[in-house]
């Protein structure tokens, strides 16, 4: 049975709660506000008992996937356990219950908690300062961009030009594109990598900034990443890490190091905060050297033994999001960081590592992975063979000898009550399945995917059309992907007759 609308299990007078009468004097609310605001009728809102809100959400919440439930290994969009420290920490009321235009003296501890944090995210990335603002990786590439735009620009430096792998995030040249740089896109090498030789002949004086996933989109380290960083630095531009994976790197090496000047984190990605349902997310952004001036403001800081936030900043490119940012984000990432400590990230990273080529190495036969080099004349699939970091993309093109696309094995996996893998991204690697089990998964449960994987191989050959048709056991089957996505089909307001 489909699960009905709320709305449609209203009936008139029932209640969720009972309150007791107010035990202080209250004026009548006409006398508190303007005549001219009052509405005229009550809202249209369901009327309905706490069980049945309760029986309603969690029948809706087994109707979908989630990581409570399954494995979820969605590559690039990263969905790890969300530890529950973190939930009872964000709770506290000293956390939960503040008003964002508190007086500073009544919330030493939330200040001192995004100085801390910006401190452990400092020490983390190997940069010199924190913006804890962005309220998503996205927004934190748009930060970072704004930073390079006006550094270059108080040095009377007019660069147009941002360079960005063919492998990258579709955020990259969107955010460049929104700062009003130009994009030059360079090719992928036959090892999945940044092409060096290309990438020096094309920085010039106009290239602002060189943006960079590392490891990149294909689940590769960047290993010619000091070179890259010479290169870029000797053309007078800066370099730019989109730190979306960084959670393969926590205590093994600091995009600092490197050779970064700019780096974005995705909490949620990285620290194990919650993401989806398009936010609240968090995306702070790291700087190095003279970029510290530009730093969004109000900063918080230590001044004098007070917690505060400091707005004395003449270089700032100013505010770029409300209040400090995504304070309940932050006190989560916070819990993640003090209970794992700086072995415990270490090790985080070193099993998001194993777990992926465990499976990557089970899996290569039937899914090997591999890239596309755009030639002048002709497209050739190389194979790819080092390890991969915490995530690796396969290719689904054996398949369609029997008429079989990615998109119908991501949706067969639905079937065996795993979450469909990024699919069709990055778009150098054909019929592109990109998977990251994450370090919080157990053997057995990256077992199951495996079989899961190799079932889905065999009735490929046997029974393809059970391949072609599926989900068939979701509560909802295959959907147009196009017109499901269409904002003119879509259709998301209950409307009463
Ligand atoms: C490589 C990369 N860069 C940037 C982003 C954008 O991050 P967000 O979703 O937090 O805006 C993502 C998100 O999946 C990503 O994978």
């Amino acid at each position: 049975m489909p699960e009905p609308l709320i709305f449609e299990l209203s009936s008139e007078n029932r209640r969720g709660v009972s309150l007791p009468e107010p035990d202080v004097p209250t004026s009548p609310v006409a006398d508190l506000l303007p005549q001219e605001d009052l509405r005229e009728t009550p809202p249209a809102l369901p009327e309905v008992s706490e069980v049945d809100v309760v029986r309603h959400y969690t029948r809706l919440s087994t109707m979908n996937y989630h990581p409570d439930r399954a494995m979820y290994p969605l590559g690039s969009c990263t969905m790890k356990h969300n530890p529950r420290v973190n939930e009872d920490v964000a709770a506290l009321p000293g956390f939960s219950r503040l008003h964002p235009l508190q007086p500073d003296d009544t919330c030493q501890g939330a200040i001192r908690l995004l100085v801390e944090l910006s401190a452990y995210l400092t020490e983390i990335s190997g940069m010199d300062g924190v913006t804890l603002q962005p309220a998503a990786g996205a927004q934190g590439e748009l930060t970072g961009l704004m930073m390079i735009k006006a550094y270059h620009e108080h040095r009377g430096d007019g660069r147009k030009k941002v360079v960005i792998p063919d492998s990258a995030h579709g955020t990259n040249p969107a955010s460049v594109s929104l700062v009003g740089y130009d994009t030059i896109q360079i090719p992928t090498n036959s090892q999945g990598l940044v092409n060096t030789d290309h990438l020096a002949s094309i920085m010039d004086e106009e290239v602002a900034a060189f943006m960079l996933t590392n490891p990149n989109t294909l689940g590769l380290f960047e290993s010619d990443i000091r070179k890259i960083a010479r290169i870029v630095h000797d053309a007078g531009a800066l370099l730019y890490m989109d730190g979306a994976n960084m959670n393969a790197i926590l205590g093994l090496t600091r995009p600092g190091d490197m050779g970064f000047d700019v780096v974005h984190f995705n909490l949620h990605k990285t620290f194990s905060t919650p993401h989806g349902g398009g936010g609240p997310g968090a995306g702070p952004v790291g700087v190095k050297g003279d970029l510290v001036d530009y730093l969004p403001t109000p900063i918080p800081a230590l001044v004098d033994g007070k917690y505060l936030f400091e707005s004395d900043r003449p270089k700032s490119i100013g505010r770029i999001r409300s209040f400090p940012g995504s304070f309940g984000m932050m006190v989560r990432a916070y819990a993640y960081i003090r209970t794992n400590g700086p072995d415990g990230l270490r090790q985080v990273s070193e099993n998001a590592i194993l777990n992926a080529n465990y499976i990557m190495r089970r899996l290569e036969r039937l899914y090997p992975r591999t890239v596309m080099l755009h030639g002048a004349q002709t497209e050739t699939a190389i194979p790819i063979e080092v390890p991969c970091q915490h995530e690796f993309v396969a290719s689904g093109t054996r398949f369609k000898a029997y008429g079989i696309k990615t998109l119908d094995i991501a949706k067969r996996l639905l079937d065996y009550g795993f979450f469909a893998p990024t699919i069709y991204f990055p778009l150098i690697v054909p019929e592109a399945i990109m998977i990251e089990p994450t370090e919080t998964e157990s053997q057995e449960s990256l077992d199951q995917f495996i079989e899961a994987m190799e079932a889905i191989a065999r009735e490929a050959r046997e029974n393809s059309d059970l391949v072609k048709n599926a989900p068939h056991t979701t509560p909802i089957g295959r959907l147009d992907e196009a017109r499901a996505a269409h904002p003119k089909t879509m259709n998301l307001r209950y409307k009463q007759d």
